[in-house]
């Protein structure tokens, strides 16, 4: 049975009255998703700092927030949405699972109170393409309904072993979706992984070095995450849409963070979450290519105007491929220099 609708109807809108669905992602600059707790109040008086400061504000429903406060939180974060101005940050939020007792009226409160605010509705622990097909339907009535006439956008979490398995199909579900975040923690437990942390990596995952050479053995650990960030990524690069990495846990090893963030940024990723406001700076050093590569980058696109041929810079060979790579790196550098002109002028954009 197909899982998806044929290509001619895959962008016609879901209900009468819904905008039309997108055929490209808006260009947005989405380094890090930053997780705030909406009923909070010591973290709403700071929000209007906050908003400055981030690429993505994220009101969190789900996962964190106490079973007692899930029905002010999402109160708290359809009052946040109404009392600022957003400007060029992007308004998520993360709703509870469909399978819970919040997620229906997190989305109908949400979407009719605040739907033409919102970029972007996460949905966490998806499973397969039924469950974004929901979401979209659902979505697509109440855009309806409320006139509202940009289309919202679906992220979905990867992590539970399911969600995984069927990755291909949750990101060529809908012309809704955005993109996926990995869900580490949850994964863990989906998978029956033997770690208790929120994604880094694990002291006795690694590779033994072989016996038998005459000294101490070397033992080096690997990435835990390396496979599930890799299929997330062809996967959603394949559709057109963003795959990020998710939570770090441990507020306490910043460079354990940074090199997590690091290793999705460079196998693919666009951006990670912040759950502490230390994180915002890490993500943002990098998701931020650095000003070398930029530089060295532009002098490969200068080098061959038509991005074919073959030339040597400081020895190195590049090529048709190559260009296409230092594309990649300067394109991300002006979409960062129109939020940041500190690094506008490092990049010389
Ligand atoms: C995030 O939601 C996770 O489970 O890691
Ligand atoms: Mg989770």
């Amino acid at each position: 049975m197909p899982s998806t609708r044929t290509p001619a109807r895959f962008y016609s809108p879901l209900a009468i009255g819904a905008p039309e669905p997108l055929r490209q992602l808006p260009v947005r600059l989405e380094r890090m998703i930053h997780f705030v707790p909406p009923h909070n109040a010591k973290i709403r008086a700071r929000l209007a700092e906050t908003i400055a400061s981030v690429d993505v504000l994220l009101g969190n429903l789900e996962d964190a927030i106490p079973a007692e406060d899930k029905e002010a939180a999402r109160r708290g974060f359809i009052e946040m949405a109404q009392q600022h101005d957003f400007g060029t940050t992007g308004l998520w939020v993360r709703i509870n699972a469909l399978n819970s007792p919040w997620a229906l009226d997190d989305i109908i409160e949400i979407v009719s109170a605040v739907g033409s605010k919102l970029d972007v509705m996460m949905l966490p622990k998806v499973e397969g393409p039924w469950d974004i097909h929901y979401l979209d339907q659902l979505l697509a009535q109440l855009e309806a309904k409320h006139q509202i006439d940009r289309p919202i956008l679906i992220h979905a979490i990867l992590e539970t072993a399911e969600g995984v398995s069927n990755v291909e199909e949750i990101a060529a579900a809908s012309p809704r979706m955005h993109g996926m975040s990995l869900g580490p923690a949850d994964l863990a437990a989906s998978r029956g992984m033997k770690t208790t942390r929120v994604g880094g990596g694990h002291p006795d995952y690694g590779v033994l070095a072989d016996a038998g050479s005459g000294g101490p053995r070397g033992f080096f650990q690997q990435d835990l995450w390396h496979y599930t960030v890799a299929r997330m990524v062809d996967a959603c690069v394949r559709n057109g849409i963003k795959p990020f990495y998710g939570p770090f846990g441990d507020f306490s090893d910043d460079a354990a963070c940074e090199s997590q963030f690091r290793n999705a940024f460079i196998m693919g990723c666009v951006g990670a979450w912040s759950l502490h406001p230390k994180q915002i700076a890490i993500a943002k050093r990098v998701f931020s290519p650095d000003p070398n590569e930029v530089a060295f980058a532009k002098r490969i696109l200068e080098a061959m105007p038509d991005g074919t041929g073959a030339v040597m810079i400081d020895g190195k060979m590049q090529d048709d491929a190559t260009w296409k790579q230092a594309k990649v790196i300067v394109d991300l550098a002006r979409l960062v220099a129109a939020k940041d002109p500190g690094l506008a002028s490092a990049y010389g954009i």
